[in-house]
Order: structure tokens, then sequence, then C-alpha cells
């Protein structure tokens, strides 16, 4: 039987070579700071985070991102921070992302359209490469991670004690730059 309600999200979900990639990063970091590494299939950027949504509803979410228009681009990671409250170390971009922006701020722009919760906080874009970290990572080179994104992925999350279970409810391609380069 279908669940009545899942726990959804918007991310950019990683290819497998950009995963390792990241992947080593996260259990260097989390060696360092002295926390947990996610594991690596759980690698990703929330762009949105719904919370718990009746099926009716996570419909309504397919609908609305297959109306979404954005084309690839890449990605460029090149620092680590903290949260120190909650003790996630991360990994972000110390230069301005805008295509990263430009596509949160249209999913965004479309759920609040329809009805659906949106933090209201400015997006800090962040990926989580250790939680529970008991220090602040410091003293590591970060290598830039140069990643092509080539679509948007709406994810269940199941709540597992052994963390949590994230599977691909949907997929969307990003487009292909046109020919003319437009
Ligand atoms: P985090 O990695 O910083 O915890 C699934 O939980 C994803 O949604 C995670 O990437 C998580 O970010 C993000 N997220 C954003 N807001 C959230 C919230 N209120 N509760 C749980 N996860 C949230």
């Amino acid at each position: 039987m279908a669940a009545a309600s899942s726990r959804v999200f918007f991310a950019l979900w990683p290819d497998d070579a950009v995963r390792g990639m990241l992947a080593a990063l996260a259990r260097e970091v989390a060696r360092e700071a002295l926390g947990r590494a996610p594991a690596q299939s759980n690698i990703h950027l929330t762009l949105a985070f719904l919370g718990e949504q009746a099926s009716h509803r996570v419909e309504a979410l397919r609908e609305l991102a297959s109306g979404l228009r954005a084309a690839r681009f890449v990605l460029k990671l090149d620092e680590i921070g903290c949260f120190r409250r909650s003790g996630v170390a991360w990994l972000g971009a110390s230069t301005h992302q805008p295509h990263l922006l430009a596509l949160q701020a249209n999913l965004v722009r479309a759920l609040r359209r329809g009805a659906f919760p949106v933090d209201g906080r400015s997006y800090a874009p962040h990926l989580t490469l250790a939680r529970k970290c008991r220090t602040t990572p410091s003293g590591l080179a970060v290598q830039r991670v140069a990643w092509e994104v080539r679509e948007l992925a709406l994810v269940r999350s199941a709540l597992r004690p052994g963390g949590p279970d994230y599977r691909i409810e949907a997929r969307w391609a990003l487009q292909r730059p046109s020919a003319r380069g437009l």
C-alpha cells in the first residue's frame, strides 16, 4: 500500500564521479572534525526542504517541477565550514554561484505559488560532509570541486535508526545549452 505521506525535499544529486570525490572529502573532514560522514549514496545539496507531505501534494510537487526551465551549469564548491550549533561540517562556495541561486529562487517561487511551506530564511547552499562534529575542521586544503549539474531531484527521506534513507522520487534533466549559446 502506498504511504499516505512522505518527507520530501528537492536536491541536486551528484553523479558517481563527483560523488566519489565528495565522499573522500567527507571522510577526511569527518576524521578531522571528529564527526560522522554521511553514507556515500546520501551525499547531496538541498535546494528546498518540504517536510512531511500527503501523497497528492507530492504529485503536485512533481507537476510543479516539470514546469521549471533551467540550463545545466557547473557548480564550483571550494569552501569548508561548520554550523557549530548543529555540529554539521559542510562544503560550500566561496564565490557567488548565480545559476544555483537562480534555480533555487525559481523553485521557491513555484513552491510558494503552489502554497508549499518554504523556509523564510535566506538560502545558505551547503552540502553536508559530516554530522555530530566535536571540533571545527581546520587546516584542510580544499581542492575545488567542479560539479556539472545536469538534473534536479525530488527526494523521499525515511528516518531510520542507522541514519536517513533517501530515495529519488523523480528527476528532471536540466537543459543543454543550445548550439547557438542562447
Ligand atoms: P542538512 O544536511 O544541513 O541537515 C534532508 O534532511 C535534507 O534537507 C538535508 O540536506 C538537510 O540539511 C535539509 N534540510 C533543510 N531543512 C531541514 C529541516 N528543517 N529538517 C530536516 N532537514 C532539513
